[in-house]
C-alpha cells in the first residue's frame, strides 16, 4: 500500500495551479445523461472522476478522455441505455447516486445502489428521495437498491428541503430539468459547484433562475446538440494550499482561482493573521509567524466549508490561545484529531466542538489517513512537524487531490510517495 513520506520544517515557495473542482465535475458528469454531445475542460483526473466515468460508460455513454488537455468528450447517443447504477460503482463514491435524478427524468425509471455510510457519518439519501417523490416518482428500496419509476414522466412541483443538502439539491435540480412544467426548490444548497452545474445546464438550454436559496427550473425535453464547458476551480484544494502557505509558505502563488469565491476562507485566514496579496486570478501567500486564535463553525456555502475543517485545525495548532471549531455538517468528522494529537497537538473535543490549544510544536509520526480531507490535514501537519511523518492509506487523498505531492514537490516541499 502506498504512503507519503514527509520531511517537515521546510518552507515552500513557487506557484501552484489549482485544478478543476471534483465536486463540480461529478454532478456535471451525471448531468451529461441529459445532454447529447458535450466537451468538458479543466477536469481534475482524480479517482472519484474515473469512478463516475466508469459508471457513465456502464450506463451506455461513449466517453473520450484526453488527459493531456484535461478534457472529456461525452457522446450520449441514446441507444442501449442501462438505467442501472450498480453497488460496486456507487459504494466507493457516493456521488454515484446523482445519476438517479437524470436517469429517472429522461428514461422514466432507474435502479441505483444505496451508497451506504462512510467514515465521516451515516450520510443518508432521504432528502434526494423526498424531492424525487415530490416530482411524482414512485420509489421503493429493495436489496440495497433505490428502485424509482415515473411511468408518465416527472411533473414540476414546489419543494422545500427540510435541511440543506448539496447532493439532494443537485439530484432534484437534474430531475426537474426533464420534468413537465416548472419546479421551484426552496432551502437549497448554493455552493459554487452547484452554480457551475446550473451554468452547464443553462448552456444545454434549460431555463434556471437562482435567487437566494431558491432555484426555479423550467422543465424541457429538448437540449442543445453540442456544448462546451470549462469546470470551475477547486475551492477546497485552493483553501488547502492557502492554509499550507500560511503555515509554511515563503512566497506561495496560487493560480487559476477566483478570490471572490474564496471570500469566507480568506477572511478567516486574514483574521488569524495570514498575509495575502491579490492579483487578478491569482494570489500570493506568505507564512505568518504570529497566528491568532479564532472560533468558528462549519456551515453550508457561503459559510466556512466542512471540507476545510481538518486543514484549518492544523493552522489552529500553530495559533496562540484556544481556538474553537464546531462541526455542524457531519456527525463524525474529527477523525484526524487522534492522529494530530499523536503528533503533539493539544485538542479536546466536546460534543460537536474541537478546542485547539496553541501554539504546539508538532513532531513527525506514522499516521493513518481516514478520509479525504482528514488525510490532507495530516500532510499539512507533516509539513510543519519536526523530523519525518509517514502518512498511510493515501488512497483517500487520491480520490480528491490531483498531483498533491507533485504540486508540493515543485514548491520545494520534501515529500515523496513510496
Ligand atoms: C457534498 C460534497 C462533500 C461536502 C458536503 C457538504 C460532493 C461530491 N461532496 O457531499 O465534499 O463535504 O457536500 O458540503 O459534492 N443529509 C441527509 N439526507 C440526505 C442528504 C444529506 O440527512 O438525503 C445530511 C448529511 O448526512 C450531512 C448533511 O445533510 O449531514 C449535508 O450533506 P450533503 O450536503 O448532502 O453532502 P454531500 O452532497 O453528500
Amino acid at each position: 500500500m502506498q504512503k507519503l513520506l514527509i520531511k517537515g520544517k521546510k518552507e515552500i515557495s513557487g506557484s501552484i495551479s489549482i485544478s478543476g473542482s471534483k465536486n463540480a465535475t461529478l454532478p456535471i458528469l451525471a448531468a451529461s445523461i441529459l445532454a447529447q454531445k458535450i466537451k468538458l475542460s479543466n477536469i481534475p483526473f482524480v479517482k472519484d472522476i474515473f469512478t463516475m466515468i466508469e459508471l457513465l460508460k456502464f450506463i451506455g455513454m461513449k466517453i473520450k478522455i484526453e488527459r493531456k488537455n484535461k478534457t472529456i468528450q461525452i457522446n450520449n447517443n441514446h441507444k442501449n441505455i442501462n438505467t442501472l447504477a450498480p453497488y460496486r460503482l456507487v459504494k466507493t463514491m457516493r456521488a454515484g447516486v446523482l445519476v438517479l435524478g437524470p436517469l429517472l427524468t429522461k428514461y422514466k425509471k432507474a435502479k441505483v445502489s444505496l451508497p451506504g455510510g462512510c467514515a465521516i457519518g451515516s450520510r443518508p439519501v432521504d432528502l434526494h428521495l423526498f424531492a424525487l417523490k415530490k416530482l411524482g416518482a414512485k420509489i421503493k428500496i429493495k436489496d440495497g437498491y433505490i428502485i424509482a419509476e415515473a411511468k408518465k414522466g416527472l411533473k414540476g412541483s414546489k419543494i422545500r428541503f427540510p435541511s440543506i443538502s448539496v447532493g439532494a439539491t443537485e439530484n432534484a435540480l437534474l430531475a426537474a430539468c426533464g420534468a413537465e412544467g416548472r419546479t421551484i426548490l426552496f432551502n437549497c444548497a448554493i455552493e459554487p459547484e452547484i452554480q457551475d452545474l446550473i451554468l452547464f445546464l443553462k448552456k444545454l438550454g434549460f431555463k434556471i433562475k437562482i435567487s437566494g436559496r431558491s432555484i426555479s427550473i423550467q422543465g424541457n425535453k429538448l437540449v442543445k446538440k453540442k456544448i462546451n464547458h470549462h469546470i470551475i476551480f477547486d475551492r477546497i484544494e485552493a483553501g488547502t494550499y492557502l492554509i499550507a502557505g500560511t503555515l509554511i509558505g515563503r512566497k506561495l502563488i496560487l493560480k487559476q482561482i477566483k478570490p471572490k469565491i474564496l471570500k469566507c476562507e480568506i477572511n478567516v485566514l486574514k483574521k488569524m493573521g495570514a498575509k495575502i496579496i491579490f492579483k487578478g486570478n491569482s494570489l500570493t501567500i506568505f507564512k505568518s509567524s504570529n497566528l491568532k486564535k479564532i472560533s468558528l463553525s462549519t456551515k453550508p456555502f457561503p459559510g466556512f466549508p466542512t471540507d476545510l475543517q481538518a486543514q484549518l485545525m492544523v493552522l489552529m495548532t500553530q495559533s496562540k490561545g484556544v481556538s474553537k471549531i464546531r462541526e455542524n455538517i457531519f456527525e463524525n468528522r474529527f477523525m484526524h484529531v487522534p492522529e494530530l494529537k499523536r503528533m503533539g497537538a493539544k485538542i479536546v473535543i466536546k460534543n460537536k466542538t474541537a478546542f485547539v490549544y496553541g501554539a504546539s510544536k508538532l513532531a513527525g509520526a506514522e499516521v493513518m489517513a481516514t478520509d479525504l480531507r482528514a488525510s490532507v490535514s495530516l500532510v499539512l501537519a507533516g509539513l510543519i512537524a519536526e523530523n519525518r511523518t509517514i502518512v498511510n492509506r493515501i488512497y483517500h487523498l487520491d480520490r480528491g487531490y490531483e498531483f498533491l505531492e507533485k504540486k508540493l514537490k515543485k514548491c520545494k516541499a520534501k515529500i515523496k510517495r513510496i
